[in-house]
């Protein structure tokens, strides 16, 4: 089947602007009563919930051969060829405290490959996307991954996971090693935010553990299609699924190398 991947990522950037006009909407006046709690720190609400239920709907209509991955499980998952993974909030938490960023992210797979991606952050009105060998993009010009060469020049994002808290000994001796080496570190709250920030140069590089396919996918490919590269923490390929995420520009290396010290 020959899809037009530019003109459904136009139609699938459309439905990202209008499911975040509603997360923007009610991040206005949301109740901290209505959290629920899928963990000790995993956090979830209805906007959440609805926001994927009005995302499956749209989606299903616009390419109906695909399955679905979403966080929420609002749809069952079926094993097809393509599939829409989708965070219908990546940053749930900034959501509910009433603190930017937090985005939607939707990627479409076919078997393991990204075709598309798309990452709306909805408080700075900024859509991140890419379609496969057709560039990145942020809301209508093309982006690119910062040329800095060093880690001392550069800025670089993580984030600290809702589990597997035994690697925090770790993560926190790789974080201590980055602030001492480089301008400063960010944790956002967003991980498909944090990518595109890589895409766009925001940021030198980004790494996180312990993250799901929903978190990363559309990220994943921006960052790739913006001269990017995206590895595990051992270099290879088992990003998607392996729970370790390095995304950065030039710096890739020496990122790797400072991962790999103290990982
Ligand atoms: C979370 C965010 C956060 C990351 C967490 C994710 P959620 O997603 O991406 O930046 O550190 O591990 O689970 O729960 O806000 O969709
Ligand atoms: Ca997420
Ligand atoms: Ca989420």
């Amino acid at each position: 089947m020959e899809i037009d991947l530019e003109v459904l990522c136009e139609k699938v950037t459309g439905l990202a602007r209008e499911t975040g006009k509603f997360i923007y909407a009610e991040s206005k006046n949301f109740d901290r009563s209505k959290i629920e709690h899928k963990g000790n720190s995993d956090l979830v609400s209805y906007v959440d919930k609805e926001s994927e239920k009005r995302l499956v709907k749209e989606l299903s209509v616009l390419f109906p051969q695909a399955g679905f991955i979403t966080e929420e499980s609002t749809v069952a998952r079926e094993d097809k060829e393509y599939k829409w993974v989708i965070d219908p909030l990546d940053g749930t938490t900034n959501f509910l405290h009433g603190l930017p960023p937090f985005s939607i992210s939707i990627a479409l797979l076919r078997a393991e490959t990204i075709l598309l991606g798309v990452v709306y952050e909805v408080n700075l009105d900024e859509c991140f996307y890419a379609w496969k060998n057709g560039g990145a993009w942020k809301n209508g010009e093309r982006i690119a991954v910062s040329p800095v060469k060093k880690l001392k020049d550069a800025l670089v994002a993580s984030g600290f996971p809702y589990s597997q808290l035994n690697k925090s000994d770790n993560h926190f001796r790789t974080l201590q090693y980055l602030q001492d080496n480089s301008h400063g570190i960010r944790r956002l709250g967003s991980a498909a935010v944090d990518l595109s920030y890589v895409a766009c140069g925001r940021f030198e590089a980004y790494y996180e553990f312990n993250l799901n396919i929903w978190d990363i996918a559309a990220g994943i490919l921006i960052v790739q299609e913006a001269k990017g590269s995206v590895c595990d923490f051992s270099g290879g390929n088992d990003f998607l699924h392996g729970k370790e995420v390095l995304a950065a520009g030039s710096i890739k290396n020496e990122m790797l190398q400072i991962i790999q010290k103290f990982w």
